[in-house]
């Protein structure tokens, strides 16, 4: 059983969280501990999503709707979860999806999390709105697998100097966020006025632009007007071309849910899609990441590396999306509760817990190896409605 103290990383808060002994099983384990060391801005802005949250719940929910159809007596004595994405081993499939502003979580930000991802053999993307910078991050994570992900500002050529930076600090890939030319309306942010403490900057951007998040007035939340004073809305698939022009590193597009801008991706050059509702944070009632990545693998799978990202939090998410032919996964919130925990360990800790429960699936599901997963080893629930 796993068992470890969760010292609390804020100051203001050490003497409310004792070095308790708590047995974390699940990823819930370690959201409700966060939920209650991380100060209310911060939580709010890690948790919610877009509207009323409809899509939020249904990223889980989807998962729940989906069956497992396993196979017995089919010698599982050994596990193998390796796995080789655009030319990276990894351990497993699963990695960290880009979340801003992890120093709201624990002091040690990024670099805490990207350690953990490096230890879990996973891969790292790092948010453009981190609160460590790219060479901080490569840096403080030298041997993790990074991917840098990029939001396209109004200034092209301080978006070329990120690419660059990325290049230079060994990332591996650029993840290009589609889905958010201006931020979703996060209602909670909004009544919480949300901002930046003073201490902590958008690090990409030290002395270089704005690199303050604060709310200018009452009805806005303050990272939705940088958003909108920075990033570039006219952006088009043109642009996609431009930035495949730029660099060497594979071009991911982040935030695909259709079919029509999967066929795009593959037309303008892409080498990968994340299939992802930004976490459900964007539109309100868009599909969950799940209930979309059919149709993408339909069209695109044979010709680019479909990965998913959305409400994954235990093992059977990771091998439902594998079994609907993703590659392999993201988890954003999930790394968040871990980092606020513990910082590296706690991540660490998280990824141990979610690679078991996965170990698990595997072997009662009676795959060996992920390419044992296979589409009729999930039904949709309906399926069995008929019966
Ligand atoms: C995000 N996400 C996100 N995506 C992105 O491309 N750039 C970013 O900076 C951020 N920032 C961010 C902050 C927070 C607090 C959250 C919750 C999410 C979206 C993220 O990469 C991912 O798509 C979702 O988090 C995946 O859903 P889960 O795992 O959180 O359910
Ligand atoms: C968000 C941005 C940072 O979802 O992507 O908050």
């Amino acid at each position: 059983m796993l068992e470890f103290s969760c010292s609390r990383v804020c100051k203001e808060k050490a003497s409310s969280v004792t070095e308790d002994k708590m047995v974390f099983v699940c990823v819930e384990d370690f959201e409700k501990k966060a939920y209650g060391v991380l100060e209310k801005s911060a939580l709010d802005y890690y948790r919610s999503g877009a509207g009323e949250q409809f899509t939020l719940n249904l990223n889980r929910e989807a998962f729940r709707r989906i069956r497992m159809r396993p196979r017995f007596l089919r010698d599982v004595s050994k596990i193998d979860t390796r796995c080789n994405i655009l030319g990276i081993d990894l351990k497993w499939p699963l990695g960290i999806a880009p979340t801003a502003m992890q120093k709201l979580a624990h002091p040690e930000g990024e670099g805490a999390n990207a350690r953990a991802a490096g230890s879990a053999g996973s891969i790292y993307i790092l948010s453009t709105l981190s609160t460590m910078s790219i060479e901080e991050v490569a840096t403080a994570a030298p041997n993790t697998n990074k991917w840098f992900q990029l939001y396209v500002y109004k200034d092209r050529s301080l978006t070329e100097k990120m690419v660059r930076r990325a290049e230079k600090a060994n990332f591996k890939a650029i993840v290009l966020t589609i889905d958010a030319p201006i931020f979703g309306q996060r209602r909670s942010d909004v009544r919480n006025k949300f901002s930046l403490p003073p201490h902590l900057r958008l690090a990409n951007f030290q002395g270089i632009k704005a690199d303050g998040v604060r709310s200018d007035n009452e009805a806005t939340s303050g990272i939705n007007a940088y958003v909108s004073s920075q990033f570039d809305p006219t952006l088009t698939w043109k642009d996609v071309a431009w930035l495949v022009k730029l660099t060497r590193l594979p071009i991911i597009v982040k935030g695909v849910l259709t079919r029509e801008d999967a066929v795009l991706a593959r037309e303008f050059g892409c080498a990968g899609i994340i299939v992802s509702n930004h976490g459900a944070r964007q539109i309100d009632t868009v599909p969950a990441a799940i209930e979309a990545l059919p149709e993408v693998v339909k069209a695109v799978g044979n010709d680019l590396v479909v990965m998913l990202d959305g409400g994954v939090t235990q093992g059977n998410d990771i091998f439902k999306a594998l079994a609907l032919g993703a590659k392999m996964v993201f988890i954003g919130r999930a790394a968040l509760w871990g980092l606020a925990c513990d910082g590296q360990r706690g991540v660490e800790e998280l990824l141990r817990v979610l690679r078991k429960d996965f170990e698990i699936t595997l072997a009662l599901a009676g795959c060996q190896k992920l390419s044992d997963i296979t589409l009729d080893m999930v039904a949709h629930e309906s399926a069995y409605a008929r019966l």
